[in-house]
């Protein structure tokens, strides 16, 4: 072995035996630095004829380029390793389930509020939206309430400053309301086909939102829902309101079996007029009547209220409280749990 190749040698083994890049910057200034041993080999060639400087000139080329290759391959070897120390020092494991973020979804009211739209959607019913500051006027004179009617007492209704003595204002007290704002707002893009006596296009609404009454107890929430049903033509009857809402019933408690009732009862804005009840066949409420409307042939005075002739035209209505229909869907028995917010009984529903 020549002194070229064991110079070689002993840079490789140098490069080598250094662990740290600090350790081979000294390590090649040993051999590459300019009083290393390369410089040296140099400096020993001032002594040589011309020919003997080509040959020994040309082979410490070569030695030299030997060295700076191992110094370059020992320097990325470091780096590579210093950053395999990093990557495994900050390791990630890429196994683990991420946090999530909750899911929100739909509140169960919400829920049985999108099933009555969609139901009555598909049996040809629009879906009206109106104020639940109303006058007394929408909520109580034109559905035919008389002034004495307990229901327009301080003691059930929520009365608002604001109004005048007599149109006060008012937290609806139910959606019938929606009837007349609905109808009103009908009649009025059709004035000239139904006094002409050409066919007026029917009625057929239905208008959910919330209601408030003073009431509060394990049934009765002092803010609830409710879905008012209008249907009003010319050839409207008693049994079109047993049809209709005996199909929304089945579809909605997804059961043929379900058994309706309509029992005799007195609205001010119908006549005649009948609770809806409902009963299953089976199940943990078998047997139990549960009342869930109430309904009737839309009073006279109301459709006249309507802007409408009575002796033309005739129709029904239906107030269902949707909350209930909610609490008899997923068995839920304190009605206060739909509005007390606890996320533990919300997302039950998911
Ligand atoms: N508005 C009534 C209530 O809140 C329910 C009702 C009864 C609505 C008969 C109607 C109806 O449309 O025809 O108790």
């Amino acid at each position: 072995m020549n002194d070229l190749d064991s110079l070689v040698g002993a840079a490789q083994q140098s490069f080598a035996a250094s662990g740290t890049p600090a350790d081979l910057e000294n390590a090649k200034a040993q051999f590459l630095g300019k009083s290393g041993r390369m410089t040296e080999l140099m400096k020993g060639m001032a002594q040589l004829s011309p020919d003997e400087k080509k040959s020994r000139g040309a082979a410490i080329n070569l030695a030299k380029q030997a060295i700076e290759a191992a110094l370059t391959a020992r320097r990325q070897a470091l780096a590579d390793a210093e950053l395999n120390a990093q990557l495994h020092a900050e390791a990630l494991d890429v196994t683990l389930p991420g946090r999530q973020r909750g899911q929100g979804g739909l509140h169960p009211v919400s829920l049985t509020l999108e099933r009555i739209e969609s139901i009555f959607g598909s049996m040809g019913f629009e879906v009206a939206d109106g104020p639940e500051i109303e006058t007394d006027w929408f909520n109580f004179t034109a559905l035919n309430t008389p002034e004495d009617h307990p229901a327009r007492s301080m003691h059930d209704t929520f009365y608002l400053e604001g109004g005048s003595e007599h149109a006060p204002h008012l937290l609806r007290t139910h959606t019938s309301p929606m009837q007349i704002r609905h109808a009103i707002a009908h009649v009025k893009r059709h004035r000239a086909a139904i006094d002409a006596g050409q066919p007026m296009p029917e009625i057929r609404v239905i208008a959910p939102g919330r209601t408030y009454r003073v009431d509060s107890d394990a049934t009765h929430s002092p803010m609830f829902h409710q879905c008012e049903g209008l249907w009003i033509g010319e050839n409207v009857s008693f049994k079109d309101l047993k049809y209709i809402f005996t199909a929304f019933c089945r579809t909605f408690f997804e059961t043929d079996d379900l058994v309706l009732r309509f029992r005799p009862s007195f609205f001010p804005f119908t006549e005649p007029s009948a609770e809806i009840d409902i009963q299953f066949p089976s199940g943990p409420l078998a047997g139990r009547w549960l009342e869930v409307a109430g309904s009737g042939q839309v009073h006279p005075n109301v459709v006249r209220n309507m802007g409408l002739d009575p002796e033309r035209f005739i129709g029904f209505a239906f107030g269902m409280g949707f909350d209930r229909l909610t609490m008899l869907r997923y068995g839920v028995n304190d009605l206060r749990l739909f509005f007390d917010g606890d996320i533990r009984f919300l997302s039950q529903f998911q």
